[in-house]
Formats: structure tokens, sequence, C-alpha cells
């Protein structure tokens, strides 16, 4: 989840690039670049926050009316000056940056250094600027299109040559990219907010669309290379709203960011029915006698799952275990324990104190984390990184779905690597997850409905068994975290041992009854509390039968290991709009930090 500017106009390029980057930091940033192009082309980087590439650029004076700017959020290759975007190639007359993954880079890589090209970086968009050098001919254009027939992944490209000096080359693929035009300058950027100090007017491009950006027109082009012509639009709203992309809050937004984050984690993971995790490829899962999930808060509830799914699939021992306990309980690991760490932060210091406690004791280590170069990828033997891009509402949610699809990954390919049955069917139906989660997205309003029965209530009850226990603490904990409302999740057989005493009439009772093996047991347990008062809302697939209770929701029916992400989304649009209707803070709960450093 880069951010990137581009301008070509009459004036200078410079000020439009900077604060483009400026109103998109907050997608992540831990290097930003320019370069401006004025018969040659300046490229000046710098690792870190957009300040440091502002105050180094005092020491150039830097004039030139088109150039491309970037900031960076790592996915290949750690943050570092020659990781840094823009990309120019040898002879220093093309100069790129990217957004997105170029899955196939390792191969085009070796390719292009069997031709001679030499890699400053260890980034996969290093290979687009290389390629393109490889088929340049005098058509910028055409070079463009033979890289496109070449790359495979996503990408948003901003493209400056020498020898075109009064123009720029944009396409997109699965990578947000809009273009604006202004009284004097064509601009473009990974997002609205950089551009909405210029212009309000803006073209969208579909996937492999090129655009050639000069200082008074844009010319488009389909993939075939034929000139299309293109309606404006106008944006209705400010650059705080922009921000937000529109939506009324960080969370919304990152809600309805699900099936993007979860696409581009599953991205370049599953060939055939195969899955492929490079990272891992030097580990014998044959020497673990065991394995430990390790985590807190959201990503707690998303190892819960991830561990279920492999007990079952492995046969292996796994245990699952809150940092803060895990490392002062002493827990009995050696060298043949797979211990799995879980952080979208990659610095809860819980989390690391744990994992720093699983190295002492021999174990092999395995981060998941959301951040690259986080502290948790540093320490850990091993990483796998969620893509959900920056999550900036404190309640986590897009980092949490595709904490679930990793983890399920992860599961199936250890089956795989143990030479174990692997649920095909599952492995092709996870691709098909981003696309059930926008029908669900779909029936926002049904959700909202369920909220207002929350309104007034100072407790709520939520109860599943097996994976769907896993999915109703995660929802309790979204719950009470945004709306205050006090939330618990209780095993639905453990009603009766206990909590029963608190059903009353007017209580209201989440639940969830998705697996095969138990939704009907749960489904009685309904009936036990519809019979004490309770109002019930019921998460469930439409395989069983229920009788009483007033407000079901029929989720799509997938494989029983898959449901878990499914159901999460009702669960976080529930406790959203819970919080919206008693008038909370949704995006900065009291008392909670995004990043919890201190123990
Ligand atoms: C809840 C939430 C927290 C985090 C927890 C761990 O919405 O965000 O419970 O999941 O603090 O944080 P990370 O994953 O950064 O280690």
């Amino acid at each position: 989840m880069c951010g990137i500017t581009a301008y070509c106009g009459n004036d200078e390029a410079l000020p439009f690039l900077l604060q483009g980057l400026e109103k998109l930091e907050y997608r992540g940033y831990d290097s930003a670049g320019i370069t401006i192009l004025d018969k040659s082309l300046t490229t000046v980087k710098c690792k870190g926050r957009l300040q440091l590439l502002v105050d180094e650029l005092e020491k150039y004076d830097l004039k030139g009316h088109v150039g491309i700017g970037h900031t960076r959020w790592a996915t290949h290759g750690i943050p570092s000056h020659l990781n840094s975007h823009p990309h120019t190639n040898d002879k220093n007359t093309l100069s790129l940056v990217h957004n997105g993954i170029i899955e196939n880079y390792r191969e085009l890589k070796e390719e292009l250094v069997n031709k001679g090209y030499h890699f400053q970086s260890e980034t996969d968009s290093e290979v687009v600027v290389h390629l393109l050098d490889s088929y340049y001919q005098g058509n910028l254009l055409k070079a463009v299109q033979k890289v496109l027939e070449r790359i495979e992944g996503s990408y948003a490209l901003c493209i400056l040559s020498t020898r075109h000096p009064d123009e720029i080359i944009v396409t997109k693929k699965d990578s947000p990219l809009v273009i604006g035009k202004t009284k004097n300058a064509s601009v473009a950027a990974s997002d609205i907010p950089a551009l909405l100090a210029y212009t309000k007017e803006v073209y969208f491009i579909e996937d492999n669309e090129i655009a050639i950006l000069k200082a008074n027109q844009i010319h488009f082009y389909d993939q075939k290379g034929k000139e299309i012509t293109k309606e404006s639009s106008i944006i209705p709203y400010d650059i705080d709203a922009a921000r937000k992309n529109g939506y009324d809050t960080f969370m919304l937004k990152e809600i309805y960011e699900q099936p993007y984050a979860i696409k581009e984690t599953l991205r370049g993971r599953i060939q055939n029915e195969t899955i492929l995790f490079e990272e891992l490829k030097n580990i014998d899962f044959l020497q673990f006698n065991k394995v430990y999930f390790v985590a807190c808060g959201t990503a707690y509830h998303a190892c819960l799952c991830g561990a279920q799914i492999l007990e079952r699939i492995t046969h292996l021992p796994v245990l699952t275990q809150v940092a803060s306990e895990f490392r002062y309980n002493d827990p009995i690991i050696d060298e043949h324990t797979l211990t799995i760490f879980v952080s979208q932060s990659g610095e809860t210091a819980d989390t690391l104190g744990a994992l720093r406690l699983a190295k002492e004791k021999k174990a092999s280590t395995i981060a998941i984390t959301n951040v690259l170069g986080s502290t948790i990828s540093r320490d850990a033997d091993y990483v796998l990184y969620t893509c959900a891009g920056p999550e900036i509402a404190v309640a986590s949610t897009k980092a949490y779905t595709t904490q679930l699809i990793l983890l399920m990954l992860f599961a199936y390919y250890i089956a795989q690597e143990l030479h174990l049955t692997v649920n095909t069917k599952a492995i092709l139906q996870l691709q098909q997850v981003p696309w059930y989660i926008e029908k669900i997205l779909e029936d926002a309003c049904q959700f909202k409905e369920y909220a207002t029965m929350l309104k007034d209530k100072h407790d709520a009850y939520f109860i599943g068994r097996s994976l769907d226990y896993a999915s109703v603490l995660e929802g309790a904990l979204k719950l009470k975290e945004v709306s205050y409302i006090h939330a618990d999740a209780y095993v639905a057989g453990e009603l009766k041992h206990g909590p029963i005493a608190l059903i009353e009439e007017g209580s209201v009772v989440i639940a969830v009854a998705t697996q095969p093996h138990i939704a009907s047991k749960t489904i009685s347990n309904i009936q036990e509390t519809i019979a004490r008062g309770a109002d019930v809302i019921l998460l469930t697939t439409n395989h069983y039968q229920v009788k009483n209770v007033e407000n079901i929701y029929y989720l799509p029916n997938v494989e029983p290991t898959l449901q878990s992400i499914l159901t999460a989304i009702p669960l976080q649009l529930i406790a959203y709009y819970s919080a919206c209707i008693r008038g909370c803070d949704v995006d900065k709960p009291r008392n909670l930090a995004k990043s919890v450093t201190v123990e």
C-alpha cells in the first residue's frame, strides 16, 4: 500500500508531488522519494518519514515541470535507501514508481541479470524499469505494453523517460490510480486526497489501460494500444473525507477494504492446488512434535482459529496461548516445537517477549505480521506477511481477516509439506473468499438493523462452538472495544454451567452456528436462551432448521474451515453500527492504542 504521485504541467512539479505524498502518508511510510525530469533525471530518496526527504531536498535546487513521487510501505525488501522508489535504469533515462506486487519478479530478474542488467535493490518493482529498458526502441507506449504482457501481479505505475520529456505514462492493474486535470497540468496519484488541493476533476482508468499525461491533454489507450476516450468525474467531497475514501470512518473503510486485502494476501500463494510459501522452504516440518500459536487480542483470536484447523488437518498437537501468559508460564517447548507469533503491528511488547523466550528455549519461530521491517519480523527465524495495508482504526478488522486467511493457507501448506491428504476444495475456495465477502457487505443495512437491538443495552452475550467460538470471541471483543457495551463470549455448551443465569427478558444473544458437526447443538442452546426471554441474532448457513429466531442471517455456504472469515464481517458491522448509534468515537475508542508497546 504505497502512495504515488505524478505531475506533468507548466508549473514546478515538486510542490505538487510533495503535498500529494504528505496526503498519502497515512497509507504507510518507511521511505519516500521523487524524480524530477529536466533534460536529465534527478532522483532523491530517503529512508524514513517524508519530512526527511523534504529536508534532504533543501540541499538541491530542483527545477522541472515533470516529476513522480513515492512513499513506500515495504512489501519486498526492508525499508532502506536503495529499496526506496523511484527506480531508474542503468543509463538513468527511465524512472518509475510502483504500487503493488510483481508476483513473477524472480523469473524476470533472472532473465534481466542474464542480459547484463544491474539491480540496485531487493524490490520486485525494480524489474519493471529494466524490463522497460530492454523493450524500449523509441516508442515508450509500445514498450510499456510489452512490459504489461510480461508482468504478473498488481501494479499502479508512473513512468518518466528523458526521451519523452514532456509526458508521463501511467497504468494500473488491481491497484488504485486516479488521474486529475488542472488548468495547467495533468496529475496522477494512487489516491484521491493527493489531488484534491489542485483539482476535483478526475479520470479513472481500468486495469491495463494506459494514459499519457501531457501538460494540456491526456491520451487514453486500451490494452491493445488503441486510443480511447474517457469521461471525467467530479469528486464531491473534501480532503478529510477523501482520506477515508468517502467513508465516515477509517474502521468502515477498512471493513470494506477486506476483499482487496485478502486478495493481496493470497496473491502468488496458490498455484493450481499447490500452496507456495517460498519463505518457509528450508523448514523440515517432520522435526516438530508440537506447535504453539502465540498472540494478543484480535490476533490471538485469529490464532485460535488457525490452530484448530492445523490440528484437525495434521493431527499434530497444537496449543494457543495469549502472549502475556506464555512468556511467564514456563511453556514446555524445545527444538522440536514450532512456535508461531502473530501480530499486526509487529511491535506488541508481550508478543515480542514471548518470541524471545521461545528463541531462548531453541524452538523454531515464525512471525506473521502486517508490517515489513517490524521488530517481530527481524527477530523471528522466518516471517510471513499479511498484505492488509496500513490499518489506521484502532479496532482491528482487515488485519484480522488477512491473518485468518494466511493461517488457513499455512495450515494447508504444512499438510502439503507433510504429504497428508489436503482438502483441495477448500484451497480452491479460499480464492473465492473476497467475492463472498463482497456479497455479505452488500447486506450492511441488515447488520445496521441488528445493531439497533443493542442501542440501550448494557450487555451482550455471544455464543458458538468449535471454530464458531473463536469467531464469537472476536465478535464480543469488537463490540466492547468500539461501543463500550459489556460483551462476553461463551462456548455454547457452557451456558448451562453458569452463564445462563444471566439471561433474562430482553437479553441480546448473538449466536454463530456454521460448523456442520456441531451447529445443531448451538441451535438447541439458542432455544434455551429464547425460553428465558433472550432476543437472538443468529449467523448460520441454510443447512439447518431453526425455529423461533426472528433475526437470522444466512452466510454463504463454504467449506467449514473457511466460515470464520465470512462470519467476521457481520460481527464487525454489528459492532461498528452499534458504536455509531451510541455516538462513540469509532476510530479512537477510549483507553486503547493501536500498537501496545508496553507490558
Ligand atoms: C483489537 C486489537 C487488539 C490487537 C492486539 C494485538 O481490535 O486491535 O486486540 O489485536 O493489541 O496487536 P498486534 O496484532 O499489533 O500485536
